[in-house]
């Protein structure tokens, strides 16, 4: 049973460490950095901990982080599960609610994505405003199986899923380093691994896509049902218009991930701080 497997792991990561993290973090693809700026920190590699999957993409490293950031006792994860790596997608998403069983209220997800929308550019950020989750829509949504009342409501509401002061603030903060760029959109999770076609992007622009990545919309699903706040921010790695004259690769997505870590480290500290002082 889930809610078992998920406190069996909660319990596991207690024996590591006695800090009760009130912020989770989900670092995507080449932003695992931020971890440099924690303090005190407790890391446990996710093959240690009973039922986590384990992470099988060139960038994530895989562990799970306990310690403070800006003195917010913080649990963040480096590297997460994709559905395209084979896992059942409701076992992606069981890390979600292992951090939330630790203590976390709040959760801030972090992704690489595609810039579908033709105003942005590599190296801007954007934060969720919505998503479309194809697959979701499709069927695979991490809350599919028997129902079980431990794990939260049947037919959770996710339309105001990505909070609106959180953004409010993460706006605040963005607006005080002029070298970050910020938008505010629609990220359309799609299945992946391979990346789109420029058909399928004119599509993705067509139905209100601003990135699109593949990931985070399962979490988020996952974390509205857990009752947590959402903040979400994508890194634009590449332009996914359709009309580019070269086709992305992994490795531009990570070295533009790995050329901007600094801006995505000082936005989520400056958002962690204002968090940290009500
Ligand atoms: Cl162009 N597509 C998808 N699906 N994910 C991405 C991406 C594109 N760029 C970074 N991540």
């Amino acid at each position: 049973m889930l809610y078992e497997q998920a406190m069996e792991a909660t319990q596991a990561i207690q024996q590591h460490t006695e800090t009760k993290p009130a912020l989770a973090i989900i670092l995507g693809s080449g932003l695992g950095d931020l971890v440099t700026e924690m303090r005190d920190t407790v890391a446990i590699p996710y093959g240690e901990i009973p039922h986590f999957p384990q992470s099988t993409v060139i960038g994530h490293a895989g562990r799970l982080l306990i310690g403070t950031l800006s003195g917010v006792p913080v649990v963040a994860m480096q590297g997460r599960f994709h559905f395209y790596e084979g896992h059942a997608v409701h076992l992606t998403t069981l890390p979600v609610r292992v951090m939330r069983l630790l203590g976390a209220e709040t959760l801030i997800v972090s992704n690489a994505a595609g810039g579908v929308n033709p105003d942005y550019r590599p190296g801007d950020f954007m934060l969720l405003r919505d998503h479309i989750y194809m697959p979701g829509l499709a069927g695979n949504n991490p809350l599919v199986g028997p129902h079980d009342e431990r794990l939260g409501e049947r037919f959770p509401a996710v339309g105001k899923a990505y909070d609106a002061k959180l953004r409010a603030l993460a706006r605040e903060v963005a607006a005080r380093h002029s070298e970050i760029t910020l938008h505010e959109g629609v990220y359309t999770m799609v299945g992946g691994p391979s990346y789109e076609t420029p058909a399928e992007l004119a599509f993705l622009r067509t139905i209100g896509t601003d990135a699109v990545g593949m990931s985070t919309a399962p979490e988020v699903v996952v974390a509205r049902q857990v009752g947590m706040r959402v903040l979400g921010i994508s890194l634009i790695t590449n332009s996914a218009t359709g009309s580019e004259t070269t086709e992305v690769n992994h490795a531009e997505v990570l070295s533009t991930a790995d050329a901007v870590r600094n801006k995505f480290a000082s936005l989520v500290m400056g958002i962690v701080e204002r968090l940290g002082a009500p």
